[in-house]
């Protein structure tokens, strides 16, 4: 997507971290944005942020886990702005420690947000923003827990990178750009997410941080600026990681890429003579 002025972006998840700076830098160029956060108030607060930088700005309260919030949020974007250029499917929750000591009810919890959450946004906007014509992108938010070990969030994350994959060979062609967004270590509030985690999943889950804030991560004004950078060139990958994260990023994932080339080196049928 080249030009940004004017158009319009949806971002949820839009009331703190890097949803909040997204929505600031959309802003910035000019666009109007839509802020969906299951925090009203901290949703409230972004968009006037965006509105003092002279756009237009609506707050929606929206539990992206909940398909109903959802088609209720796209219809609120597509009633008061007409169309939707970027969808930002960014909300997230983050719950640590062992996988082994979970339960099915923080499973569902954490896949009805991080999965769901961007099912639920494709389902509702896609459809009337290819049927408006033009230009439009769709940025997921995975997380570079999703290539490797990386636990419950680990594997919805990579639901989410698969998802995305597939997304854009199948849009290809349509003026629709996707990109998935994989963070590492941005200052942020993820690690108190079972703040906002409903009953209906059971009882909270031990946490070995508690809800301590993260401060000593990336800005992630600088996670928002490469995201735009990347929606601009039409990049799927995003990454971005604190200074020196490469030394630690790229070792594991060249072994685990070396273990499965190996796997699949062995994995040939048998020749039959
Ligand atoms: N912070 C990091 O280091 C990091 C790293 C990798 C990926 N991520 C991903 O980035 C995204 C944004 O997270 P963040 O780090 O800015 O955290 P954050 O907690 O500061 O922001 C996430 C926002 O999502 C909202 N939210 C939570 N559940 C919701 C729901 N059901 N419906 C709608 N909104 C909901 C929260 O209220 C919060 O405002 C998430 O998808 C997260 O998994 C973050």
């Amino acid at each position: 997507m080249k030009t940004f002025v004017d158009k319009v972006a949806v971002v949820t998840g839009g009331g703190s971290g890097i949803g909040a700076a997204l929505a600031c830098a959309f802003a910035g160029e000019g666009m109007h944005v839509v802020v969906a956060d299951i925090e009203a108030d901290r949703a409230e607060q972004v968009a006037a942020e965006a509105r003092a930088l002279g756009v237009r700005s609506l707050a929606v309260r929206t539990d992206v886990a909940e398909a109903d919030q959802v088609w209720a949020l796209a219809d609120a974007a597509f009633e008061q702005f007409g169309e939707v250029h970027v969808l930002c499917n960014n909300a997230g929750v983050l719950l640590m420690g062992s996988l082994t000591d979970k339960r099915a009810g923080d499973w569902r919890w954490v896949f009805s947000v991080n999965l769901m959450g961007v099912v639920h946004g494709i389902e509702a906007f896609l459809p009337r923003m290819r049927g408006q014509g033009g230009e439009g992108h769709i940025l997921n938010t995975a997380s570079v827990a999703a290539l490797g070990a990386g636990g419950i969030y680990g594997a919805s994350k990579a639901a989410v990178l698969s998802l995305s994959e597939s997304l854009q060979s199948e849009l290809a062609g349509t003026g629709i750009g996707v990109s998935v967004l994989c963070p590492s270590y941005v200052n942020s509030r993820i690690v108190g997410a079972q703040r906002n985690r409903p009953a209906e999943f059971g009882p909270l889950a031990d946490e070995p941080y508690g809800r301590m804030e993260v401060t000593t991560g990336l800005d992630p004004s600088t996670v928002a600026n490469a995201t735009l950078r990347a929606i601009r060139s039409g990049e799927l990958y995003v990454f971005t990681y604190p200074r020196h994260g490469r030394e630690k990023l790229e070792p594991p994932f060249e072994a685990r890429c070396e273990q499965i080339r190996k796997a699949i080196a062995l994995g040939q049928e048998p020749d039959p003579s």
